[in-house]
């Protein structure tokens, strides 16, 4: 094991590539080329994290300690197409770039994240979704790797899903399998272009974000107006109808396009958005008594 991370370069003081563009750099940073090289980075004493496609996440502006890990070597972008809609898919193969892959070979389930930028690790230990459904809907099983370096096998129902989570978070996605439906390419990749469009529309896609920020929370109870106990709401409409379109700290300001965006200037901070963030959720509590929990994932010293 000493060997596999002795010869692995290790990057000091790297920079951590967010959508945000705003933040903190990695103390160190590994591209493990192996599943040796990967176990390596686990048995280094240091806490891992993984880096995906930095879509969902903020790195504090002080960067984060111990060992960040990309799966950016081929060996985890592997796609495999088998029989009867199984296809298999490395966690650091690219989530869109799979989706047309399938669409175009008439294999559908995955055409309703259109518009989510990530890795398939990502995607699935986060369960990415939206309103035109969620990444669990299609995983038959998932392969990962615990902090001891211990290869499992988990089926998709072990994997714990639930509203934007699961299970996998103690876990290092190494690959995970898809039952695809056979559909008609033109039908698919229509509801792709569909599904983009609206995007489009309601999101500010071409501003420096990481999407939504909080989750949709469910009423605990009835809130005149929002809706009844038990109801998922859109934390956009909550946090837009408690006046925060436009709120600001900093580089960091509510989208006007769509309130669960966060949008950063150039020289915004990531103390900004988290600063802004709290103030949100704030006024959220304050007008509707609903807590907002973060979507977002935050990475900082001590956090
Ligand atoms: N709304 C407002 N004001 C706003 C934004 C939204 O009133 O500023 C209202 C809309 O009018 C609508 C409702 O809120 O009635 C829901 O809005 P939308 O359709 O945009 O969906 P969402 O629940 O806000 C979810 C996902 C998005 C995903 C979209 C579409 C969450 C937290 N968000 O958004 O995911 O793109 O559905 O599939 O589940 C993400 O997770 O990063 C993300 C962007």
């Amino acid at each position: 094991m000493a060997s596999a991370i002795s010869s692995l370069p290790i990057e000091r003081d790297a920079p951590v590539w967010t959508w945000f563009r705003a933040g903190g750099r990695a103390d160190r940073l590994a591209r493990p080329r192996s599943l040796e090289e990967l176990r390596a980075c686990l048995g280094c004493g240091d806490a891992v994290r993984v880096l995906g496609r930095g879509a969902n996440l903020l790195v504090d502006d002080e960067g984060v300690g111990g060992l960040v890990v990309s799966l950016e070597a081929p060996v985890w972008r592997e796609v495999r197409f088998g029989p009867r809609g199984r296809v298999v898919a490395g966690a650091g193969a690219d989530l869109a770039k799979l989706i047309h892959q399938t669409s175009r070979r008439g294999l559908g389930g995955l055409e309703v994240l259109g518009g989510v930028p990530a890795t398939v690790g990502g995607a699935v230990r986060m369960n990415a979704g939206g309103r035109y459904g969620e990444i669990c809907e299609v995983v038959e099983s998932v392969r990962a790797v615990t902090p001891g370096g211990e290869a499992v096998e988990l089926s998709g129902e072990q994997a714990g899903f639930a509203y934007r989570s699961s299970a996998l978070s103690g876990l290092i996605v190494v690959e995970v399998t898809f039952r695809l439906l056979q559909d008609e390419p033109s039908v698919l990749r229509n509801r792709l272009l569909a599904i983009m469009q609206a995007k489009k529309g309601s999101q500010p896609l071409s501003e420096r974000s990481a999407g939504c920020c909080f989750k949709n929370p469910t009423l605990e109870r009835d809130v005149e107006e929002v809706g009844r106990a038990g109801e998922r709401i859109a934390a956009g409409l909550l946090i837009d109808r408690a006046g925060c379109k436009a709120m600001a700290v900093g580089g960091a300001s509510v989208s006007e396009r769509h309130a669960n965006f966060i949008v950063a200037q150039r020289e915004a901070r990531a103390r900004d958005v988290i600063e802004l963030m709290g103030h949100v959720a704030e006024r959220v509590e304050e007008r509707f008594g609903v807590r907002l929990e973060r979507e977002l994932v935050v990475w900082g010293r001590g956090r």
